[in-house]
Order: structure tokens, then C-alpha cells, then sequence
């Protein structure tokens, strides 16, 4: 075999490997039920973005909100309600999870989902803006957890809001955090990566929160940005 032959062959178990521990940590830790594996359907069955986060990533957001005693969480950007599956999950019988979307489609269907994986009673999907509905929230405000996951450029004023409806403890999560690495190298003329890449900084830096970052997704391509509201 040439070297060349063998660093191909080397690469492709290097991809497999990397395909069967995503695998099989999927299946120990965040096997998905009908209504998780409902939303998924419902997304192809209405032509929706098939962008939802991984399995792992959603058993994160269980995993923090469940952490940080999570009673109110708000979801900025619902799609098909997959996300909200997960994180509804983390909440007590009586706990809310606001999810906001702005297409009505997509909120129907998000709706149905949760009201299909029997969360019907501490969900609810708001469809509007963020610009319109974020600001009618202080009433329902401090949010223990706010997961952000919608339109890019809009990262950075999403971010505002989350720390104005949040309190000293509350964990902000945003997705597509790393979008295979332009955002970093901060260069892109995409108005969303300039979104994105505003919001790594923003919490890397804010002296209000303590963040990281990790690529957990896309073959690490992609990841969370995950924040905590400091003690004031
Ligand atoms: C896109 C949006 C997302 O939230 C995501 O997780 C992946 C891709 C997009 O708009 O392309
Ligand atoms: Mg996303």
C-alpha cells in the first residue's frame, strides 16, 4: 500500500470510531422515546430544517436545567419542539418552560410535539419576534434557564435579554456557538457568523457571567456556548 492509501484508510476508522462512540453514548445516556423521536418526524413530515441538536446535547440541557432547580425556563427559537422536549423533561409538574418561535408553523408543530410527549401542561409556545415578545416577559421574569437557538444575528441582543430576565445563577445556553470555526477566526462577512462570533466574546468576557464553550457537534464542528450568572 502507498502512504498515501494508508492515511486514508487510517482516517476513515478514525471517522468510524468517532461515528460509533457518538453512537453508543447516545444510546446510554439520551436513547430517544416516541415523543422525542415524534418531533423529529414531525419536522420531515413539514418540511422543516432537520437542524435540531444531537441527543447528548439535549440530555445536557436536561442535565443543567435540572441542576440549577429549573422552574421557569425560557427557549428563544422552539422549531419543532425537540429542544423543548428535553428541557421541558427537566421541569416539576407545576415548573413553565416559554418557548418562543417566530414562525406560526413551526410553532404548531412544535406545540403538538410537546402536547404528543405529554408535556402539554408546563409548555407553552409564544410565536412573535424576539424583539416583540422578549420584552413582555419581565412579569414572568427571573428565568432559571434560557437556551437560545435561533436566528444568528440576533445572538448578541438575545444575549441582553437573557441576562436582563435571568438571575445571579441562572445558565444561559446558546447552540451553534462554533459553526465550523468561522466565527472564531473572526473574518466572516456573514452577518451571522458576525452575530455569533459577537456572542462568544461577549461571554467569554462579560464580567457577569462565567462561560465555556465546547464542539460537541457536527463531528466538532459545532457546539454549546454555556454561561452561569454570577453572584451579583
Ligand atoms: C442552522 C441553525 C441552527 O440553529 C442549527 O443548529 C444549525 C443550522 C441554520 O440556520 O443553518
Ligand atoms: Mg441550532
Amino acid at each position: 500500500m502507498t502512504e498515501q492509501s494508508d492515511e486514508i484508510q487510517r482516517l476513515r476508522q478514525e471517522a468510524e470510531t468517532r461515528s460509533f462512540i457518538e453512537q453508543r453514548l447516545t444510546q446510554l445516556f439520551a436513547p430517544e422515546d416516541d415523543g422525542l423521536r415524534g418531533a423529529l418526524q414531525a419536522a420531515r413530515d413539514n418540511d422543516m430544517p432537520e437542524i435540531q441538536i444531537s441527543p447528548l446535547q439535549g440530555r445536557l440541557l436536561q442535565l443543567l436545567a435540572t441542576a440549577c432547580n429549573a422552574r421557569k425556563i425560557l427557549e428563544i427559537g422552539a422549531l419543532a419542539g425537540y429542544s423543548g422536549i428535553w428541557l421541558a423533561r427537566a421541569l416539576p409538574p407545576d415548573g413553565r418552560l416559554i418557548s418562543l418561535e417566530v414562525s406560526e408553523k413551526h410553532a404548531a408543530v412544535a406545540r403538538a410535539s410537546l402536547e404528543r410527549a405529554g408535556l402539554g401542561d408546563r409548555a407553552e409556545v409564544r410565536v412573535g419576534s424576539g424583539a416583540e415578545l422578549l420584552p413582555q416577559l419581565a412579569d414572568e421574569a427571573p428565568f432559571d434557564f434560557i437556551f437560545i437557538d435561533a436566528d444568528k444575528p440576533g445572538y448578541p441582543t438575545y444575549l441582553d435579554w437573557a441576562i436582563k430576565l435571568g438571575r445571579p445563577g441562572s445558565i444561559i445556553v446558546a447552540d451553534n456557538c462554533i459553526r465550523g470555526g468561522a466565527p472564531l477566526r473572526g473574518e466572516s462577512d456573514d452577518e451571522g457568523m458576525r452575530g455569533i462570533a459577537a456572542y462568544d466574546e461577549r461571554v467569554a468576557s462579560d464580567p457577569r457571567l462565567l462561560s465555556v464553550a465546547f464542539p460537541m457537534d457536527d463531528d466538532g464542528m459545532d457546539g454549546f456556548a454555556i454561561s452561569v450568572v454570577r453572584p451579583a
